[in-house]
């Protein structure tokens, strides 16, 4: 994992676009063969040189190029350098995916295959180049985004890394999505967030049917509880199968509840596929559709029958999403001192930049705070599981009222935000404590202020209906202090009861 990953394969099949995003993802320099090969001989393109210097020169400089290679570097190899015997040797042992697609799918994608100089013999040199004994390990990309392509080079070429059990039933590893499913004897069904029905051939094998679902908040209702219900019965699941589900913290709500529905409990088994998903929503048993404009108001409270966190899935998501779940992380190292003094500056800000490894560790951390605050209090009667709603109630009535709707984490971190703030003003923190949350959420790339339309009679309207009404009163969860140096595990976040909590004073701060 510390020596450099090739790409191998065609032309059109992307190894250039998804090399760079390797590349940015995994933190390493990017070589693309092409393009060193063809400054090195003086040219202004591969084509170019091609013309004037010949193909032999070109293909001496391309071998000289990457048998030179000794660092980390994800490499973009041109097509057909791999043929030469001496690359070939060089490559024996390393790291080295070959991205694949039909032909006729590279020549939907190429066009006229301008800039391309050996075009015009595509179909012979594919038979000669991509047939057995090709090098390296076969990636498919069709129908795959860029990044999606990404997130499959790396578990093919790493599967297991990391591999590690984090809390009861839940799993962390890249790779590990297609895993077989634990403790499922019968028949069982597939949900699969749509947009990445194309992995659907990485789900774990046995699956009866596959069902693709919208991954957005909109789509958490009653409709799509029965829907899922309806393919089960069609499937003919039974008491002994599952509901495998693939897909953000949108899917796998809805998902949980038309499990804890279907011939009243079957057993579900989760892959969240966002970093808020990873981070939180699988992993906490609570799942649930929301109701007219009330939040997540219908469901249930179930721990997952197992949860497998795979980060190679983040390789496609985009960054607003992934800056989305930091929020989440934020929070929970606020919640739990261990996991704030866990993650360094630079974690912080790589997370922010979409870079896999820290988010990762991130990931880890808030999921191990979050599974350890479960096991103590999972129906929320400890005093302690509140403690997760820490810029909730706040961050719900902003998703309520936002035209655009704002996203979870970003509502959340204003809520954060906000209460912090009002926990100052009250003396409940120390003056610095706010600054301090707003030079975190800045370093991730998370909003400070609102950028959208915000109706105040539906803000309220959500607060007045939060689910933290208590006889009266509105549990608001404020910090009593920055989570770093000495202290217990828990205390950094209190709850304050209100029976006037200050809307206007929040909503005059945010919009
Ligand atoms: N149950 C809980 O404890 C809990 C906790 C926090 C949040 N939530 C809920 O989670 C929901 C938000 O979940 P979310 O932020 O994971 O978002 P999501 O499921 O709404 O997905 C966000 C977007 O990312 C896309 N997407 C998902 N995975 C992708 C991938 N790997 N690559 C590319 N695109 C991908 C989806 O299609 C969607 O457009 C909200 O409904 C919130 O209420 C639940």
């Amino acid at each position: 994992m510390s020596e450099a990953l090739f790409l191998a394969g065609f032309m059109g099949t992307g190894k250039s676009v998804v090399g760079r995003r390797l590349a940015r993802l995994l933190e390493r320099p990017f070589v693309d063969t092409d393009k060193v090969v063809a400054k090195a001989l003086g040219g202004r393109s591969p084509r170019a040189v091609i013309q004037e210097r010949g193909m032999e020169a070109f293909r001496d400089q391309e071998k000289r190029v990457i048998t030179q290679i000794r660092g980390n570097e994800v490499v973009a190899m041109g097509g057909g350098s791999d043929l030469n015997g001496e690359t070939r040797d060089f490559l024996k042992g390393k790291s080295v995916a070959r991205l694949r697609a039909p032909l006729s799918v590279i020549e939907a994608r190429l066009g006229k295959g301008e800039g391309r100089p050996l075009w015009k013999e595509r179909k012979k040199l594919y038979l000669e180049r991509e047939g057995e004994g090709a090098l390296g390990i076969p990636v498919q990309t069709e129908g795959l985004t860029q990044g999606a392509v990404a997130g499959r080079v790396l578990r093919q070429l790493y599967p297991d890394k990391a591999s590690q059990k984090i809390g009861d039933g839940v799993l962390m590893g890249w790779g590990q999505m297609s895993r077989p499913l634990p403790t499922t004897t019968g028949k069982w069904v597939g949900l699969f967030d749509q947009r990445l029905g194309a992995l659907v051939s990485e789900a774990p094998e046995g699956g009866v049917s596959h069902l693709p679902l919208v991954g957005k908040d909109r789509a958490k209702n009653l409709r799509t509880v029965e829907r899922i219900l309806e393919g089960l019965s069609v499937s003919g699941v039974g008491k002994d199968g599952a509901l495998w589900v693939l897909g953000g913290g949108g899917i796998t709500d809805v998902a949980g509840l038309a499990a804890a529905l279907y011939l009243r409990g079957i057993a579900i088994h989760l892959v969240p596929t966002t970093v808020l998903g990873m981070a939180d929503a699988a992993l906490g048993g609570k799942f649930g559709v929301n109701r007219g404009k009330g939040k997540n108001l219908l469901g249930v409270v179930r721990l997952p029958d197992s949860v497998v966190i795979d980060p190679t899935l983040l390789a496609g998501l985009p960054l607003r999403e992934i800056r989305n779940g930091a929020a989440e992380i934020i929070k929970m190292s606020w919640v739990w001192r261990q996991a704030a003094l866990a993650m360094g500056e630079e974690e912080w800000e790589g997370m922010g930049k979409g870079r896999l490894i820290p988010i990762e560790r991130g990931i880890q951390w808030a999921a191990k705070g979050k599974l350890k605050i479960v096991k103590r209090d999972l129906l929320e009667k400890r005093g302690l599981r509140i403690l997760l709603n820490f810029g909730h109630t706040v961050g719900h009535a902003l998703e309520s009222s936002t035209v655009p709707r704002i996203r979870h984490g970003e509502g959340v971190g204003l809520g954060m935000l906000t209460n912090t703030r009002w926990a100052e003003r009250l003396g409940v923190a120390p003056k610095g404590t706010a600054a301090f949350l707003e030079k975190e959420l800045v370093r991730v790339g998370l909003p400070t202020s609102l950028d959208r339309e915000l109706n105040p009679e539906a803000f309220k309207e959500a607060i007045l209906k939060d689910k933290k009404w208590d006889k009266g009163e509105l549990q608001v969860l404020l910090p009593t202090q920055i989570p770093n140096g000495d202290g217990g595990e828990w205390d950094t976040i209190m709850v304050y009861r209100t029976k006037r909590p200050p809307i206007d004073e929040w909503l005059a701060q945010i919009a």
